[in-house]
């Protein structure tokens, strides 16, 4: 994989060290992992604070500091079924431990770097609630992250302006277009309040009081959100993505990547299989499962499918599937529990992805230059995949419900038809653009370059 690894020999002892804060779920963890090696790349010494949830192996960072701390959280009470309550008891649980765990980093620092009195930034992932409070006790200024699409967060941010906000509508919203009614961000909990205050806190008032915000995007994938971001939230903004083409994601997968899926996609034609995987977190009923599975299998086209355990619910894999099937499908389909997406997505053989839209996956997807298809579940991936199918052009919107007919007729549009094939020459035209923004002078090197003297003068 192509890497944009640059050696600033004059840069390599900053010498001010950088706190980073990540949430503990595996679409967050892997962003501010890439963050932390790209900044450790530039020279500045490395923390990581995290959770003992889903805790990242810091054995794959040997250059880093790692400092954990108990969260208290119990297995049911660390499930992502209801992910609005999740994000909302872990901000909960962890304003203690977390103040603590940052003390003691703190005064290591202090420890450290006697000679230097600067004692670096914290970079916080913006799902964390009550950082606004703790650094001020600390004089230590704070970054937010954000691990999603610009276009997503503008979304977020006009919700608690909209009345008809909780529909299937396909109204189009002539505040935010393209978007229709059914695009809004929602998250279906069974704490709506809880969502509505999240939504207040960590994505309007947290914003106006960080000292900035980091996105893993690039300015021509969102010129025009960008331009409304600037509008709305004047404070610096560093779009320094796509994070994944300095480090890849592989060191900090929280599941075992199962390279099978690498040698297997070395025995299939190029650009012919269809790569399945909605992610960490979404969730499909047994109804749905099955109809993937058949949708996927009557195509007769090569398919490489991740079947995450607890994908499925009430299931603990594949069990599910009628007797028989995996037969029917010796030869031209695969599943795996958890894959090496980077490397499958630019694998020759892969010619396009089904996917939940989550920011990583598409970005992902488009710096491979796959077109998609659009399988959003909740928050963020709904307007991803408008932005996917309707602004970029490159995936087509599995709008109705999940059905093997359906399923089988969109493959095929995207495989094998004209429509996928302009998809494909417009991703690619996107992936050229990634290419450019990265190179020496492109805006997210430029970016990069700001945001570094940005910390260095905190
Ligand atoms: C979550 C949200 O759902 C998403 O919408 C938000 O933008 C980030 O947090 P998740 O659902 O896991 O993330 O999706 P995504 O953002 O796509 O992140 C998944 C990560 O896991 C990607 O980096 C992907 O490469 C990796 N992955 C996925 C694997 O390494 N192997 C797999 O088999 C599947």
């Amino acid at each position: 994989m192509e890497k944009h690894r640059e050696s600033h020999p004059q840069q390599t002892k900053l010498g001010r060290r950088v706190i980073l804060f990540p949430f503990p779920l595996q679409g967050h963890i892997n962003p501010m992992l890439q963050l932390a090696s790209i900044l450790h790349s530039r020279g500045f010494p490395i923390t990581i604070i995290h959770t003992n949830f889903n805790s990242p192996n810091s054995s794959n960072y040997p250059h880093f500091n790692f400092c954990s701390f108990p969260d208290g959280l119990s297995e049911i009470e660390a499930s992502t079924a209801d992910v609005v309550s999740l994000v909302s008891l872990v901000n909960v649980k962890c304003v203690v431990p977390f103040q603590d765990c940052l003390a003691k980093v703190m005064s290591n620092v202090d420890d450290d770097h006697q000679e230097d009195s600067s004692t670096g930034c914290l970079i916080a992932d913006a799902a964390w609630k009550f950082i606004q409070a703790v650094p001020e006790s600390c004089k230590l200024r704070w970054i937010i992250l954000r691990t999603t699409s610009i276009c997503s967060f503008l979304a977020f941010a006009a919700l608690p302006h909209l009345h008809d906000r909780d529909s299937e509508s396909e109204a189009l919203l002539p505040e935010l277009p393209p978007l229709r009614v059914k695009d809004l961000p929602i998250i279906k909990t069974n704490q709506p309040e809880t969502f509505d205050e999240l939504v207040l806190e960590l994505v309007i008032n947290q914003i106006q009081v960080s000292s900035g915000v980091i996105w893993n995007s690039f300015q021509e994938l969102e010129q025009d959100a960008l331009i409304k971001l600037h509008q709305d939230f004047p404070i610096p903004m560093f779009l320094i993505g796509p994070f994944h083409k300095y480090f890849p994601a592989s060191s900090s997968s929280l599941l075992s990547q199962d390279q099978t899926s690498i040698s297997w996609l070395d025995k299939q034609a190029p650009k012919s299989v269809i790569y399945v995987s909605f992610g960490s977190i979404a969730k499909v009923n047994k109804t749905e499962f099955l109809e993937i599975a058949w949708g996927l299998a009557n195509t007769n086209l090569p398919f490489l499918w991740v079947v995450r355990p607890g994908l499925v619910h009430g299931a603990e894999w594949i069990e599910l599937l009628p007797k028989g099937f995996l037969e029917t499908i010796t030869g031209r389909g695969h599943i795996v529990e958890w894959a090496p997406q980077q490397q499958v997505l630019a694998h020759p053989a892969t010619g396009g992805f089904w996917t939940h839209c989550g920011w990583n996956s598409t970005m992902e997807s488009i710096c491979e230059g796959v077109p998609m298809i659009c399988q959003p579940c909740f928050g963020d991936q709904k307007v991803n995949a408008r932005y996917v199918s309707d602004v970029w052009r490159v995936g087509l919107h599995l709008e109705r419900r999940l059905e093997r007919g359906e399923i089988e007729k969109a493959i095929r549009r995207l495989m094998v038809e004209i429509e996928g094939q302009e998809m494909r020459e417009r991703i690619i035209s996107l992936k050229e653009k990634v290419d450019v923004c990265l190179r020496q002078g492109g805006s997210s090197h430029q970016a990069l370059e700001n945001l570094i003297n940005y910390i260095m003068s905190l």
